[in-house]
């Protein structure tokens, strides 16, 4: 018996625009054009990138990794809002028709090195600002066991542990287009990773740099971090958990 093809197996074709700009030899960014046929639904925007760069066009310029949602690296602005090309299927962006537009930018906010590729250093500056990292300076448990800590304490950070630093956060915010000053959601969730761990001992400290003039009180609680991660934590929440311990005084 004939299989009937169903909407996930039928190929397209996609109209793929690419922001462009290589300060080189660009005056200014342009809209490299692309048609590809015979894209499967299932493709995401990587592997369009990947046909645009291996077969259409090599000076396409782009990060990439894992190409599985792990690394982090290929945040771009996929029809309007940040996204991981890896993770985005063609079918999400098509309406089910036999052509699917789609057209990719770079992160806003930061500089643009060449096409898709923008510097991460001002956004990895704010990350480090926020002492990512574990501190606990009491001598360890005599026995040589580890810190221990009850299920129920690991819980008030396991949401911000899942963060892989892609960025689609801290770029989607207007508060940090208006001003690059400003610490951003991604820092916050790693402050918060560290401050909710009943094992840390630098809390207080964090706690004060967040609540820095750039800090989580510029946060107007939009909301676009929160929809833009791919690893759907909960952004906006931690950044109310920080606010609240601020006023408090208490984590
Ligand atoms: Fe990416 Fe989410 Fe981490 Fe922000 S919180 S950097 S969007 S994984
Ligand atoms: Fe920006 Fe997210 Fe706050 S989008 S304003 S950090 S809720
Ligand atoms: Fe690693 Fe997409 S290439 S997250």
């Amino acid at each position: 018996m004939a299989s009937m093809a169903t909407d996930t197996q039928r190929e397209v074709t996609v109209y793929l625009r690419v922001r462009r700009y290589n300060p080189e030899k660009d005056r200014k960014p342009w809209w490299g054009e692309y048609t590809l046929d015979g894209v499967s639904p299932t493709d995401t925007v990587l592997d369009l990138l990947h046909q645009v760069k291996w077969r259409i066009d090599g000076t396409l310029a782009l990060r990439r990794s894992c190409a599985h949602g792990v690394c982090g690296s290929d945040t771009m602005r996929i029809n309007g809002a940040n996204a991981l090309a890896c993770k985005t299927l063609v079918a999400r962006l098509s309406n089910g028709g036999d052509e699917v537009r789609i057209q990719v930018e770079p992160m806003l906010g930061l500089p643009v090195i060449k096409d898709l590729i923008v510097d991460m250093e001002p956004f990895f500056a704010h990350y480090r600002e926020v002492m990512p990292y574990f501190v606990n300076d009491s001598p360890p448990p005599a026995d040589g066991r580890e810190r221990l800590q009850s299920p129920a304490d690991r819980a008030r950070f396991d949401d911000t542990t899942k963060c892989i630093l892609c960025a689609a956060c801290t770029t989607s915010c207007p508060s940090f287009w208006a001003d690059g000053r400003y610490q951003g959601p991604a820092a916050f969730v790693q402050a918060h990773r560290f401050i909710y761990d009943s094992r840390d001992e630098a809390y207080e400290e964090r706690l004060k740099i967040v609540a820095d003039q750039f800090g989580v009180w510029r946060c107007r609680t939009i909301f676009n971090c929160t929809n833009a991660c791919p690893r759907d934590i909960e952004v906006t929440k931690a950044i109310g958990d920080l606010k609240l311990s601020i006023t408090s005084g208490k984590v």
